[in-house]
């Protein structure tokens, strides 16, 4: 496995071009990804794995599942398959656990060992090791487990995990669905119910993969409002194949380069649209956007549809905050599109962009201004003021190690006057390889320099 650190820079540059046209199948869901590994690794049995996200997060997830003594490998038709240790059989890994750029393989791994009586030590890349992990150490602690982090509850760090796990209920005080997942899997080793408490809801590929599974994942609507999750340990979970989607997250950049740039039609087949993911498209469909979803089904649990996507003027709009947790990777994308369209586009509640691979939203305003657009941003909120034309560009944006900053700013290249450049493209492969192939295959011109 490439390790980042001493990975060159890859500057790239985003020049416009004409329409975009074709049909292209993204790469599989990140998080359904990462979440395939762990309950195959906790499965008895083999579990096949279609359509797997081989991203470099995926692939930390998976050398970290081998070192904690599950089988992994990557078959000749492309399939994965694992051969599990059962809820409760991972052994002490003999290594520490590099996390690289992920902090979901971080956050939910963190959970599943703070339940085996063993010490785990886990570290990341300089984006990684600057993000909270106290959101998951302090309920893990309350479970029993016990944690040596640095300063600020950064990596690296040491998991002790508890021998005698207590079963918490727990309500999340910021919307997190690696939180509420890392306590959910430390509730498969643990006797008794565990229970989770969002007052928002957020993705719920954990729930849904842990019932495919046989476990007996329990939901209920609390008086106010609020949705309380459960596993009741010590949980089995039955080795089941599985079908990855494609990821709604990684379509987006598609989606929205075919929007901006005139007379473009682009098909997006297989693409997941469980409703905790779609907010993007919700809101893009607010300011105009021409986005279809063909023939909608199921696939291994997921819904999914083809995605097609024609070029459309946009207009600006308010994003009711309360739609921050299904699109809160998009925002970025949704900031380059909003600085296409005509009028300000508002969006409140997303303070959590601040401690993403990234300080997204210090990126992202940074990055707009330098390519022309006026932005206000604060706190936990950002206009940004379209003038319904795309802006001049002639930028190259830091892009501080966050794939989805260097994606993001691609986009809006193809539609500037101006190239836009990013200082290092080699982190798009943590969530989209092949990005820049796709994105040429469908007519656009991204290149190095
Ligand atoms: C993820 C949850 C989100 C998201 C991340 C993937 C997951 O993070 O940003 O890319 O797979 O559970 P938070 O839970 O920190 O919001």
């Amino acid at each position: 496995m490439s390790d980042h650190h001493d990975m060159p820079a890859k500057p790239l540059v985003a020049r416009k071009g004409g329409a975009l046209a074709g049909t292209v199948r993204v790469p599989g869901d990140k998080s359904i990804s990462h979440r395939s590994l762990m309950f195959g690794a906790l499965a008895l049995g083999e579990t096949r794995i279609e359509g797997l996200l081989t991203g470099e997060d995926v692939l930390r997830t998976a050398d970290a599942l081998r070192a904690l003594g599950a089988s992994i490998e990557r078959l000749d038709d492309g399939t994965w398959r694992t051969r599990g240790r059962g809820v409760g059989g991972l052994a002490e890994p003999s290594r520490v656990l590099d996390m690289g750029n992920s902090g979901t393989a971080a956050r939910l791994l963190m959970g599943l060992v703070s339940t085996h009586p063993f010490t785990s030590i886990f570290t990341g890349d300089a984006s990684l090791v600057k993000r909270p992990m106290a959101r998951v150490t302090v309920p893990l602690s309350k479970m029993g487990a016990s944690f040596v982090l640095r300063s600020n509850g950064r990596l690296p760090g040491a998991v002790v995990g508890t021998n005698m796990p207590v079963p918490i209920e727990y309500r999340l005080p910021v919307a997190s669905a690696q939180v509420k997942s890392a306590i959910l899997l430390a509730g498969l080793n643990t006797p008794g119910r565990t229970t989770v408490i969002e007052a928002e809801p957020t993705r719920d590929h954990t729930e849904r993969m842990l019932r495919h599974f046989g476990v007996d994942v329990r939901e209920e609507v609390l008086e106010d409002g609020a949705l309380a999750v459960s596993v009741t340990g010590e949980a089995n979970l039955t080795a089941r194949d599985l079908v990855v989607p494609s990821d709604p997250s990684s379509a987006a950049f598609p989606a929205v380069a075919a929007l901006l740039c005139p007379g473009s039609e682009v098909r997006l087949p297989g693409v997941g649209t469980n409703t905790r993911r779609t907010g993007l498209y919700e809101t893009l469909k607010e300011m105009g956007a021409d986005i279809a979803f063909q023939d909608q089904r199921e696939e291994a649990g997921e819904p999914v549809a083809d995605l097609l996507v024609r070029a459309t003027a946009l207009k600006g709009v308010e994003v009711p905050p309360d739609r921050a947790p299904s699109m809160i990777d998009e925002y970025p994308i949704l900031a380059m599109a909003a600085a296409c369209a005509t009028g300000p586009t508002v969006m409140r509640g997303i303070g959590e962009l601040r401690v993403k691979e990234s300080d997204r939203l210090a990126m992202v305003a940074d990055g707009l201004v330098a390519c022309g657009v006026k932005v206000e941003a604060g706190e936990d909120w950002m206009v940004v003021h379209g003038t319904g034309k795309p802006p001049k560009g002639g930028a190259r944006i830091a892009t501080a190690l966050d794939h989805r900053i260097a994606m993001s700013f691609l986009v809006l290249g193809l539609a500037t006057d101006e190239p836009v450049g990013v200082d290092d493209g080699s982190f798009i492969d943590t969530s989209f390889p092949g990005f820049v192939r796709l994105m040429n295959g469908l007519g656009a011109g991204i290149g190095e320099g």
